[in-house]
């Protein structure tokens, strides 16, 4: 076989043939499904009339061809591996196919499939040509027409796309419904589910006045899980008219919820494909984790509708358009309706711990990538959430209002069309009068950007001086880089006060927080009528995706930790002086040295433990310690068991010296009331269950009592959840482990509960876990066809438990590895995503780079290897 070859941005052409309109007919059968499609088929005006049809179609098998009604002969068309050829076509007419397909047989979870007895699609990115053969491509918009022809008994429901408009009985027990969309749309949005379902139903009154019935489909067991999403879905939807004044436009809007799912969620219009765990929830058996995710991406899918359906991508490389503006519109609605601070804490600490190491490796790419082999690789933390950072920049930088009109314009102007992310940037400017030229280099240039800053008070001028250099590190292909325009808003803090001190910039007085300007490699600020010394408060609310160098002392870290104005800031200098602890304490447990714990963050806990702080969870994420993923994210060579020693060490440190704190704080945010997913019980809960992990991390026997009555309460999955988690990573077998097995034995019919009980287990730190993981991959509940079983065992495995997975007999990367190439024959998508932790290597130690290296070429020597596969194994060898 060949290598697979990459497709370049750079030869975008329009289609030479568009679709305006497709007309469908399935009639399903599990292994044999057949599809007619009739497309309505137009040149391209700027093309020769010798222009061939190219239509894509993978694993198609042709049955019938005709255009216009008359069947082709075989010399007319040809049929390849990617697609059919038809060689002389009209200016405009109509094409009919037939194919058969095996949704049986379809393991990568990509076109039409089965998941639990049902049939299901996926399309996005490139699906949909498994399905039938088609330009698919999301610049060809067509309205849909769909019949769905099943058996009334095992397919009751049949639903697709749009409003449904036919329905009836026909022999030998099947029926048809036949479904009609009429907003034109790109085929990666279509969708169909047929099979055995119940459904809640709802409704929705619009902004203006029309009636929206809102359905949730599950299994008939999953009944009981529903409301939630529901409620979500329609705060999601008044929240999208009042923030961006975008209505529904359907009579109704589906939810499917289906156990077999690459990715979380898929927005097809009117008829929302989820991930079961990306939906369901109830009490018993989601944790208020579960319940905020699931909020987030209803809402997500929703706002899809507007930012990514009736306005689209042109093409792959703008994937960013709709997903890190989709990801901006999610985080704002959660924002606005929890805690602000405490979402903008949980979204960074999480880009900066995955996002910068994607960036930081060897599949770095920009947000606009201009090249790639599979898209499918290209949805990743840099899209999506980087995007995201990208857009909120762009929504400080010209202003909230200003970013509305924008947004008003680029909805007005591009509905129904396909575009581009210049298009989006150029309806800002346009609305904001400003230059955003320099900006774009945001989309173009990969890496985080870096900025060293340091400043100087000068006493006698009342002045304080700051300087900012920034410099992006060379990534894959772009070894050299342009300053881009950063956005760093701040504030002085006064070290007398305690207070911002007014800001004066170039005789402009600009109040106590204000963003300023960094477009060159340096520039100098100079504040003047500074009235006391400073500590400057910096990149407040991570106003730019980038890391911020400033040489902190550990007492202006606690200064800032306990008087920085800004909630985000606050928090964060907590986290760079128990960093600084963490780098001393590493250090010594490489150096054999005895470890002493800083006093410093002692002292900075026990303020905060006696402080008033009214916002608990943003308590409880001042009193978390840096994850060890983003610890070892600082660390120049990352050595996993000097960071999880010297963070445990941390932990038992403060939950000696601050015991009966936070004993009373446990016992102060135990709640009486029945359990409810709402912002003030879900923070009162986090704040307990923070004290209960400091308490157990010294497992004394209060500690353990606790843990252990807390789980046996039973009370919500949360808190079951925690305690056991906290029992399993313990020492005590003897406690952990008859609670293991009551757990799994009580959740053994609900796949959802199984995969937390696999996440439990193999984030178990202790080195037994390889052997464990290994027992597991054959326990009756795991299948290496699930995805959420493969992520829940495998990938919690290889991403969360650092001291295991790096293992120096390299056991770890060997069970990685082994799982990767079973997957690659079944579900490529997933298997490339899997590879994702090996192709770190270059971060850790020789050893440990040779082991991890030995293992990527392993999959690489692979027969058969996916394009998914190969492109990522590739880059990461490069
Ligand atoms: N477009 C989906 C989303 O972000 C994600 C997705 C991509 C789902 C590809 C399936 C396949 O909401
Ligand atoms: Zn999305």
């Amino acid at each position: 076989m060949s290598e697979p070859q990459p497709i370049y941005l750079s030869d975008y052409r329009p289609p030479a043939y568009r679709v305006t309109r497709t007309e469908l007919t399935f009639d399903l059968d599990p292994s044999a499904t057949r599809v007619k499609a009739r497309l309505h088929l137009e040149r391209h005006p700027d093309r020769e009339a010798e222009s061939p049809l190219e239509l894509d179609g993978e694993q198609l098998a042709l049955k019938a061809i005709a255009i216009d009604g008359q069947p082709l002969a075989p010399g007319e068309y040809e049929v390849g591996e990617a697609g059919l050829v038809v060689h002389r076509v009209p200016a405009a007419f109509l094409l009919d196919t037939e194919v058969e397909i095996a949704p049986d047989a379809n393991t990568a979870l990509s076109g039409l499939y089965r998941s639990s007895g049902m049939f299901c699609t996926q399309c996005e990115a490139e699906g949909f040509r498994r399905i039938t053969f088609y330009p698919d491509r999301p610049d060809v918009m067509a309205t849909f027409s769909t019949t769905l022809i099943g058996r009334a008994e095992q397919e009751p429901v049949l639903l697709s796309n749009g409003n449904p408009v036919e329905r009836g009985e026909l022999p030998d027990g099947r029926h048809f419904v036949t479904w009609e969309d009429p907003h034109p749309k790109p085929s990666y949005l279509f969708a169909l589910v047929a099979g055995d379902l119940k459904n809640v139903e709802d409704s929705f009154t619009t902004m203006s006045g029309r009636d929206v019935t809102l359905q949730i489909w599950v299994e008939e067991e999953n009944l009981d899980k529903t409301e939630h999403a529901m409620a979500s879905l329609k705060r999601a939807m008044r929240w999208d008219e009042e923030a961006y004044g975008r209505e529904y436009d359907l009579d109704r809007f589906m939810i499917v919820a289906v156990n077999d799912f690459n990715m979380g969620a898929m927005e097809n219009k009117g008829l929302n494909i989820f991930n079961s765990a990306a939906v369901l929830t109830h009490p018993q058996t989601a944790t208020d984790a579960a319940f905020q995710r699931v909020e987030g991406i209803v809402a997500h899918e929703y706002f899809h509708n507007w930012s990514g359906n009736r306005v689209t991508c042109r093409d792959w490389f703008q994937l960013s358009l709709k997903e890190g503006f989709t990801v901006f519109r999610d985080q704002c609605f959660t924002a606005d309706i929890n805690s602000a601070p405490v979402k903008r804490i949980e979204d960074v600490s999480f880009f900066r711990t995955a996002q910068f190491a994607e960036d930081a490796g060897p599949t770095a790419h920009p947000v606009r990538p201009d090249h790639y082999i599979e898209i499918g690789n290209f949805y990743t933390l840099t899209i999506y959430e980087k995007g995201a950072e990208i857009v909120r920049m762009l929504s400080n930088l010209v202003g909230q209002e200003a970013f509305r009109r924008g947004s008003d314009l680029y909805f007005a102007r591009f509905d129904g069309q396909a575009v581009t992310i210049e298009d989006f940037v150029d309806c800002m400017a346009e609305a904001s009068g400003q230059d955003l030229s320099q900006f774009m280099r945001w989309y173009a240039q990969a890496g985080t950007p870096e900025i060293d800053a340091h400043g100087e008070y000068d006493y006698a001028n009342a002045e304080y001086r700051l300087i900012l250099r920034q410099r992006t590190p060379a990534t894959p292909g772009q070894p050299d880089k342009q300053p881009l325009h950063i956005p760093v808003r701040l504030g002085l803090v006064g070290t007398k006060s305690g207070r911002d001190l007014p800001l004066t910039l170039e005789g402009e007085s600009l109040g106590s927080d204000t963003v300023i300007h960094l477009r060159e490699e340096e520039q100098e600020f100079l504040f003047t009528d500074v009235s006391e010394a400073p500590v400057p408060s910096l990149l407040r609310g991570f106003s730019a995706p980038v890391k911020l160098h400033f040489p902190f002392s550990r007492e202006d870290l606690a200064f800032l930790q306990a008087h920085d104005s800004d909630g985000f800031n606050r928090w964060d200098a907590g986290q760079r002086l128990a960093l600084l602890a963490l780098d001393d304490l590493i250090a010594a447990h490489r150096n054999g040295v005895e470890k002493v714990m800083d006093a410093r963050v002692v002292e900075a806990f026990r303020a905060l433990l006696a402080a008033d702080i009214d916002d608990k969870a943003v308590l409880a994420q001042m009193l978390t310690l840096p994850s060890e993923a983003y610890i070892a994210e600082q660390q120049p060579l990352v050595d996993v068991d000097a960071i999880h020693a010297a963070r445990t060490f941390v932990k038992q440190s403060l939950a000696l010296a601050l015991r009966d704190d936070f004993l009373r704080l446990y016992e102060e945010n135990r709640l009486d009331a029945p359990y409810a997913p709402e912002p003030e019980q879900i923070a009162a809960r986090s704040l307990k269950n923070v004290a209960l992990s400091y308490l157990m991390a010294i497992e004394d026997e209060t500690g353990l009592e606790l843990a252990r009555a807390q789980f046996e309460a039973d009370d919500n999955m949360t808190d079951v959840r925690h305690a056991l988690t906290l029992m399993v990573h313990g020492s005590r077998g003897d406690i952990a482990d008859p609670a293991l097995k009551v757990f799994g034995e009580k959740w053994a019919h609900d796949p959802l509960v199984m995969d937390q009980w696999f996440a439990i287990q193999v984030t178990r730190p202790q080195p037994d876990v390889l052997d464990r993981v290994a027992f597991l991959m054959e326990h009756p509940a795991f299948s290496l066809k699930n995805p959420n079983k493969v992520r829940a065992l495998i990938g919690t495995f290889a991403n969360q438990n650092p001291v295991n997975f790096h293992r120096i007999d390299g056991s770890g990367y060997r069970l990685l590895a082994d799982t990767v190439i079973e997957l690659n024959r079944l579900n490529p998508e997933i298997a490339a995503r899997l590879v994702t932790p090996l192709t770190r290597w270059a971060r850790f130690d020789e050893t440990r780079q040779e082991l991890m290296k030995a293992e990527l070429e392993r999959i690489r020597a692979e027969e058969d290897l996916s394009p998914n596969v190969y492109e990522v194994v590739e880059k990461a060898l490069a």
